[in-house]
């Protein structure tokens, strides 16, 4: 901690070799010290570039009332009313493998010789001989992973407040489960990516599409259909929607907010395609989870 004001934010630190013969202690010890030191958000390390002392992080809004969601998820009847219907066929092509012969285009994997498959190797091995890495892992994600996260997201976000799941399919259908009931509606952008589809499908949810045009899914017939349908649940993708390609507007990130916040509903955002942004974009909107004091959103990301 020390070491640290000898530098200032974004600073460069000493390599773990100079930091053994500085202080007298094994590789072992000055790993463990800048991990923790990275799980505090105190140092950000860059596999291949070093170690360097974290910016320092803007002031953290202050919470807002979050009470609401009590009530919200405590108050659905509809499961009473709806018979439940579970339907897992489209998970199931999803994860099927594809015929003999047919190239796929809709996964994030690439033709392994087009994978740095060196550099892969060299990062695992790297990361299996890291102190503790064949220990239990905490269910929840390791400390380090959730507080770059939260940092990632910003706003009110703490790492107490992130999940580390298997992906972005894996984290909506988490969070889907978590918030919305056999039975219930769940309304989802109109067009979609199947895969949405096929996990609320898969959880016994109803999803009801609310139309979405250039400028992302529109606010007027959201609040129609939360009217409509008393869904408690909105999945949005603000950031590059999947299939149109839409980027929710200024003006209607906060109304979409805004009016989920008045039906007593969550919105899940799926934020899958932040990191796949081309290098000479202009600066992207910040997450909607960033300005969120009142926990609406749920913030997912692939
Ligand atoms: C809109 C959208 N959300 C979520 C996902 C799932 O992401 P992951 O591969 O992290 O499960 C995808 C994958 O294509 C997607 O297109």
């Amino acid at each position: 901690r020390a070491e640290l004001d000898r530098y200032s934010p974004g600073g460069k630190l000493p390599s773990s070799r100079a930091l053994v013969e500085r202080y007298r202690v094994s590789p072992v010890t000055v790993t463990r010290a800048l991990a923790q030191l990275a799980a505090e958000g105190l140092v950000v390390t860059r596999p291949g570039a070093g170690a360097f002392r974290a910016e320092p992080r803007t002031a953290t809004p202050a919470a807002g009332d979050t009470s609401w969601q009590e009530v919200a998820l405590s108050a659905d009847t509809a499961t009473e009313l709806v018979p439940r219907a579970v339907d897992a066929s489209g998970v199931l092509v999803t994860l099927s493998a594809p015929p003999p012969g047919t190239i796929e285009f809709n996964g994030g994997y690439l033709h392994p010789s087009l994978q740095p498959e060196r550099a892969l190797s060299a990062a695992l091995a790297r990361a299996g001989r890291r102190p503790g890495a064949w220990g239990r892992p905490p269910v929840d994600g390791l400390p380090e992973l959730r507080e770059w996260f939260a940092r990632e997201i910003g706003g009110s976000v703490t790492a107490a407040g992130v999940l580390v799941t298997a992906g972005g399919q894996s984290a909506i259908t988490t969070a889907l489960r978590a918030l919305a009931p056999p039975g219930t509606p769940v309304l989802v952008e109109s067009p979609t990516y199947p895969g949405m589809l096929a996990v609320a499908r898969a959880a016994g949810l109803r999803p009801v599409p609310v139309p979405v045009d250039a400028g992302g899914v529109r606010p007027e017939l959201l609040e129609a259909a939360f009217r409509a349908t008393g869904a408690r649940v909105l999945v949005c993708q603000p950031l590059f929607q999947n299939p149109t390609g839409a980027v929710l507007g200024p003006e209607r990130r906060r109304e979409v907010v805004r009016i989920a916040r008045a039906a007593g509903a969550f919105v899940v955002e799926d934020d899958f395609a932040r990191l796949l942004v081309h290098e000479d974009a202009p600066p992207l909107p910040a997450p909607l989870a960033a300005e969120d004091p009142d926990g609406v959103v749920v913030h997912v990301r692939s």
